[in-house]
């Protein structure tokens, strides 16, 4: 149920959706003259909560290898397949009655609701008062989604119409730059949402992509960035994607007016946005910018920037593997949304992957969590999930605006396994800390190059069997004694190549990657990320804690050339010795 109140200028959607949180007692001023009570039970003290509080003093002493050797069917147990994807979560710290318990505690907290009304467009986004309708853009079922009694579909169908119409015109060499010349390079503009989406997808798929198209990348408002992309094109060829949600983002726009004014010198200014089309809600700004409107594709405000790769943000990746390679990502979603809607807590891919990390996060205290991808076309797949996961789960405060108690989403981080065994994976072994990792890995690769791909397989299953498995001090201590060692050398080594063991890890086997199971595989990620947020009760789809370092900014950018001393007294010392440090190498 949500109530919906009204004071002043001030709209508060409460939403009672909490309600499993209710008992202690709150209030919520939200106006000179309304003032709401209600009763909130914090998430740590549900009955829920404390039940898995102390399982995990059981679970904590025990060795999944104990639990491997007792049930010859564990893989069996702890294995799920949805569509193109195979989730073994077999090596995880888990018995079935873990599963039960945080099932219970998903109960506890109205996830099916929440997942109901993810889809059904509620405001679930209770800052900015929106709901997160990402899902729409991926949705083949030829229903309607309403979204204040309007029928968001045709809108969303009519924008796909014109990325096919688009993306083809430049793959069949029919949009010509100023200088009548078929399109060979595309510059997507853009960071964040509008960045490492399209980034990730357009390089996951490059197998995919028209050998004579390049695609390339501009985020940061960096120089080196800018010139070593510019470098590499040729301009008289060259479309410039300038994706910016909210068109007002100061790197995007910085970004896109140097190179409106590279390209002007070049190519004049007759036909000049021949080389420029936008991906921006802010058509108006796209427009004062100077591209036609023909050329502006929309998406929209209950689209999120990091969950916008599904709709016009993601024409650089239409164009480089077709519109209707673009409907099979779609769809790879749409076929894992039906099975995050459809399928029973136990046996749901989102929300097992959502409440093992829960479990990790909140009760054997895991910081992080790494992302090892044993697949070169995943090479951004970490990075884009780092936006994904910690600009939505990275928070502090309930729906209600509370303060809580208890550990968030996870720091992300990882990198290519084949790299990562030749440097972190010492830590993931022989650590101080508990770094839960999730493997991806494909079993088909999509350029067979003699054994690299089993090779490759093989190092991903060793690395998940040696977390599991560690090696204890004895068998460390009698290889060394059978290598000739003396008694004496063979124990101090044998503590220094023994290794715990009971380290948890996830393997996702993808059949291929192909848009349809990158698609899937996304997807997965989104809704496990919803399902956490939906859990520690957080806004997922705000971001204010990015807002403070840009209001900084334009003080200190003038002050970096602002040769009054006296000016810069009001900074701490710090921020202050570093502006006078820049402004004496500069000689200002
Ligand atoms: O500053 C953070 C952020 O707002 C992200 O959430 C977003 O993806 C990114 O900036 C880019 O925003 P825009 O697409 O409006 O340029």
């Amino acid at each position: 149920m949500t109530l919906y109140t009204k004071s002043g200028n001030l709209w508060l959607r409460i939403m009672l959706e909490n309600r499993g949180f209710l008992s202690r007692s709150s209030e919520f001023s939200i106006g000179p003259n309304l003032l709401i009570k209600i009763k909130m039970t914090q998430l740590t003290e549900l009955a829920e909560w404390q039940a898995l509080k102390k399982h995990h003093q059981i679970i904590n002493s025990q060795n999944m290898q104990t639990w491997f050797a007792n049930d010859c069917l564990r893989f069996k147990h702890f294995s799920l397949q949805a569509g193109d994807l195979l989730l073994d979560y077999s090596k995880n710290r888990i018995t079935q009655e873990t599963i039960q318990l945080l099932c219970n505690l998903a109960k506890a907290t109205h996830l099916s609701e929440k997942i109901a009304n993810l889809f059904s467009g509620h405001y679930l986004n209770s800052t900015e008062l929106r709901p997160a309708l990402h899902t729409a853009l991926r949705d083949r079922s030829q229903q309607s989604i309403y979204l204040n009694n309007k029928n968001i579909m045709p809108q969303i169908h009519a924008e796909q119409v014109k990325m096919r119409k688009f993306s083809d015109q430049v793959r069949q060499s029919q949009w010509l730059g100023a200088t009548g010349k078929p399109i060979t390079d595309i510059v997507n503009i853009g960071i964040g949402g509008s960045h490492l989406g399209p980034l990730m997808a357009t390089h996951a798929l490059q197998d995919f992509a028209l050998d004579r198209l390049q695609c390339h990348f501009i985020s940061t408002i960096d120089d080196a960035h800018v010139n070593e992309i510019l470098k590499k094109i040729n301009p008289e060829t060259t479309l410039f994607i300038v994706s910016s949600k909210s068109f007002s983002t100061l790197e995007t726009i910085l970004n896109a007016k140097t190179i409106r004014a590279w390209l002007q010198d070049i190519v004049g200014s007759d036909r000049l946005f021949q080389h420029f089309v936008a991906v921006t809600s802010e058509p108006n700004k796209a427009l004062e910018f100077g591209i036609p409107h023909e050329q502006i594709f929309l998406l929209w405000d209950w689209v999120g920037g990091r969950y916008s790769v599904w709709s016009a943000i993601g024409l650089p990746l239409a164009i480089m593997i077709g519109m209707d390679q673009f409907v099979n990502f779609l769809a790879g979603a749409f076929e894992m949304d039906k099975h995050f809607q459809q399928a029973d807590f136990s046996t749901n891919m989102p929300v097992i992957l959502a409440l093992i990390g829960i479990w990790y996060n909140n009760f054997f205290d895991a910081k992080s969590h790494a992302i090892v991808p044993y697949t070169h076309q995943l090479n951004h797949f970490r990075a884009h999930l780092q936006q994904l996961d910690m600009e939505s789960n990275g928070k502090r405060t309930t729906h209600f605006g509370q303060i809580i108690d208890y550990a968030t989403g996870p720091i992300i981080w990882g990198e290519h396994g084949c790299n990562g065994q030749h440097a972190f994976h010492q830590l993931l072994h022989q650590g101080q800390h508990f770094v839960p990792v999730d493997f991806l890995i494909a079993v088909e690769s999509n350029n067979e190059l003699n054994d690299h791909h089993d090779l490759l397989i093989a190092s991903c299953l060793s690395q998940a069997k040696a977390l599991l498995q560690g090696k204890s001090y004895e068998s460390a201590l009698s290889e060394l004694c059978e290598e000739g060692y003396s008694d004496e050398e063979a124990k101090t080594l044998a503590s220094h190549k023994s290794i715990p063991g009971n380290r948890p890890s996830n393997i996702l086997f993808l059949n291929k990657i192909t848009p349809h199971s990158l698609g899937s595989l996304l997807a997965l990620y989104e809704h496990k990320i919803f399902v956490q947020g939906a859990i520690w009760n957080i806004n997922s789809f705000d971001q204010w804690g990015v807002e403070l370092g840009k209001k900084l900014l334009p003080r200190i950018l003038s002050d970096l050339k602002n040769t009054k001393k006296s000016s810069l007294s009001s900074y701490d010392s710090s921020t202050q010795g570093l502006i006078e440090h820049y402004q004496q190498i500069k000689s200002i």
